[in-house]
């Protein structure tokens, strides 16, 4: 086995507790990470923590929910608390619910803008504050490829996703200077994932859907959790010292099509 890529490093992680979010805490966690696995399922957070029991590094369950204020001003506070700061915050958490905007309720919109966009705010300028403290910091944010591309029936998802895109990059130039580099990563369609679990559950016709997401990526197939863990973890890293600003689609060629 190699060194470990986060030995020393402190890292919160929200949406901790399924798919993307998940597979994150594990890697990070392997990579000698204490990390905090932040959920606003209690019993999810819990359950990813236990499952890093006997890795390099460490994992503790906390529950949050991004959208609320005191919740993110608390992330960022057990981070000290428990180990001493905060280096790497992964903006992960996310929902969708589809529509076009003709048929997306207001409740619908203002829901998907507040976890998948205001959280990302809330949970970072928390963790700025504490970064900071450190002489830097390593943000990552889940965006996704309908951040940077339309897709159908996903109008309030598209517009919280196209938020975090551009909340990366004005963070990215604010922060730069303080040593805090801030990035993203756009996944294309993740397999094993809450969310792709729900699109094909509701579809109508799941083989027809899954042919049609497939035929869109020339890679010929959907990603791992892990494989987007690793881009995370490569961002976040000491390893990405110069990139700050970044939008990478790890998305099998879906965006080049
Ligand atoms: P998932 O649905 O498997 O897990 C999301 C987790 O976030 C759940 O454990 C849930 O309890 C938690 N969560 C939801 N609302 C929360 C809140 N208000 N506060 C704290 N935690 C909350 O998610 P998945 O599919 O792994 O997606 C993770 C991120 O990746 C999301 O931001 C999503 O938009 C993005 N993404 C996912 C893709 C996919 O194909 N699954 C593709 C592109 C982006």
């Amino acid at each position: 086995m190699g060194p470990v890529r986060l030995e020393d490093k402190v890292a919160a992680v929200t949406g901790a507790g399924s798919g993307i979010g998940r597979a994150t805490v594990l890697r990070f966690a392997r990579e000698g990470a204490r990390v905090l696995a932040a959920d606003i399922d209690s019993g999810r957070a819990e359950t990813v923590a236990r499952e890093a029991q006997g890795l390099a590094g460490t994992a503790e369950p906390i529950r949050i929910d991004v959208t609320l204020e005191a919740d993110a001003e608390r992330l960022a506070a057990a981070a000290v608390e428990r180990f001493g700061g905060l280096d790497i915050l992964v903006n992960n958490a996310g929902i969708v619910i589809h529509g076009t905007v003709a048929d997306t309720s207001e409740e619908d919109f203002q829901r998907t803008i507040d976890v998948n966009l205001k959280g990302v705010f809330l949970c970072s300028k928390y963790a700025v504050r504490q970064m900071r403290h450190r002489g830097g910091g390593s943000i990552v944010n889940v965006s996704s490829i309908n951040g940077i591309r339309g897709n159908h029936f996903h109008a309030a998802y598209c517009a919280s996703k196209g938020g975090v895109v551009s909340l990366t990059h004005a963070m990215a130039l604010d922060h730069a200077a303080e040593g805090i580099r801030v990035n993203c990563v756009c996944p294309a369609t993740v397999e094993h994932t809450g969310m792709v679990d729900l699109a094909f559950r509701k579809a109508e016709d799941p083989e027809a859907l899954r042919r049609m997401l497939l035929d869109k990526h020339p890679l010929g197939r959907f990603a791992t959790t892990e494989e987007v863990a690793a881009a995370i973890l490569f961002l976040a890293s000491d390893e990405a010292s110069f990139l700050t600003g970044v939008v990478l689609p790890v998305d099998g060629g879906r965006s080049i099509r």
